[in-house]
């Protein structure tokens, strides 16, 4: 296992130990998150991990996770509106006196079931903790804070588009844009990772779709954030596609159709991928709007190490930024960011090897970074995109894209 494996999989061990801790204290509801949480880690996990062994391990902790939050969920039943408390002044709209009188039972049942596969707690990221990317950001702006912000504005033939697309390569932004949207424009919103929705453990992916999109409406102006959206969304009848995931698309389609006829309310989808080429046409024709979110360019890049390294002591002046800014062409934000967590813990390191660390009632001096660190890092991280890959975003975007 590599240390990104194992950190992954004692994530998944300790999240797992802290859900039976929370089961036996009585604490249901939070126990029935943690078990989630764990089986979403194993998932992860699994993505990476090879070892038919370790597979099969992984494969039955997540049944024995979601089985149990399972059992207490139906255990619990009772109202459960504190996460997806009603926004003031928003009502049902289907079933207003319903709506007035709290949340139906109806509704209730919905909202249990896209609890814990959807997150709907606003993300916190701010526009300012994303560097560069200034059209991009405004063409966000335009598409999702504003129609949420200012409906009156989007009336008649001015409408909004109703389905977004951020696509681009790995490690670029797309979704931290996502929850800077969430956060900046105060709607309601959803999170579902299409790979999750999907996932054969959770089971019931259409139920599952067609009451995210309830709760959405019901609780508008919302906005729906699918990650990945390629894995839920792939070319019909390519590869190994079953029938389950083949019903699941066309439930994702109609849904998303739906969207256009309802103009009162506010529900806006963004999705977001790093594999456009392969979303179906049909998909791909819902989302009126598609946003190439590129590499960072160079005052990108200076930005995206300053934001990584903020808070660190360092002995970095501003032309030090720009330098690694132009020794660091090609490289993603998330590059950029491995780079500063590699260079963040040398001083930590030195001094560890050194053995200064081991007198815990020492009080030890750590030294400021600098740019020989960097330079040294860069050398051994290196970008993890390759120049080929991005010819074909290039292409696709002046085929497909808008920005
Ligand atoms: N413009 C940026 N400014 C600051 N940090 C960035 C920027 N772009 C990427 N990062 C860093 O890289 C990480 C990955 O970014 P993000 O998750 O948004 O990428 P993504 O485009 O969604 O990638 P993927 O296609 O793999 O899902 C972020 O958590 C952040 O630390
Ligand atoms: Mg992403």
């Amino acid at each position: 296992m590599s240390s990104v494996d194992s950190k992954l999989y004692q994530y998944a061990v300790s999240t797992a130990k802290e859900a039976v801790a929370l089961d036996s204290q009585g604490k249901y509801r939070q126990a029935i998150n943690k078990y989630q949480r764990a089986a979403e880690i194993l998932m992860q996990f699994m993505k990476y991990n090879k070892n038919p062994q370790m597979r099969m391990l992984c494969q039955k902790n997540i049944e024995e996770y979601v089985d149990r939050a399972k059992i207490l969920k139906s255990q619990l039943g009772g109202p459960r509106s504190a996460r997806l408390s009603r926004r003031p002044g928003v009502s049902g709209g289907d079933d207003k006196s319903k709506a007035e009188a709290g949340v139906s039972s109806e509704e209730q049942e919905l909202i249990d079931m896209i609890s814990g596969t959807i997150v709907t707690e606003s993300p916190n990221v701010k526009w300012n903790d994303i560097a560069g990317l200034e059209n991009v950001k405004q063409a966000v702006r335009e598409a999702i804070v504003l129609p949420i912000a200012k409906p009156e504005l989007f009336t008649g033939a001015r409408r909004p588009w109703s389905g977004i697309l951020l696509f681009g390569p790995p490690g670029c932004g797309k979704t931290l844009l996502a929850k800077a949207a969430a956060t900046e424009c105060n709607a309601t919103f959803f999170s579902a990772s299409s790979a999750d929705l999907l996932s054969k453990w959770l089971g019931e992916s259409e139920k599952l779709i067609s009451s995210l999109f309830k709760v959405a409406r019901l609780k508008a102006p919302s906005l729906i954030f699918m990650d990945e959206i390629d894995s839920v969304a792939t070319k019909r009848g390519e590869g190994s596609e079953s029938g389950g995931e083949r019903r699941v698309k066309t439930q994702l389609l109609s849904e998303i159709q739906g969207l256009k006829s309802t103009h009162d309310k506010i529900l806006l989808v963004l999705g977001a991928t790093n594999r456009p080429w392969d979303i179906d046409n049909a998909m791909l024709s819902r989302f009126e709007k598609r946003v190439h979110v590129p590499l960072p360019d160079l005052k990108a890049r200076a930005g995206i190490f300053k934001i990584h390294t903020e808070g660190v002591d360092s002995a970095l002046s501003n032309e030090d930024y720009v330098e690694l800014a132009v020794r660091s062409e090609g490289y993603s934000g998330r590059d950029i960011a491995n780079v500063c967590r590699e260079v963040i813990m040398l001083p930590v390191r030195e001094l560890d090897m050194s053995g200064l660390l081991e007198d815990s009632n020492k009080e030890v001096n750590v030294r400021d970074i600098n740019l020989k660190d960097f330079k040294k890092t860069l050398k051994k991280v290196k970008p993890m995109t390759h120049p080929a890959l991005l010819k074909q975003y290039n292409d696709w975007a002046e085929e497909f894209g808008e920005v």
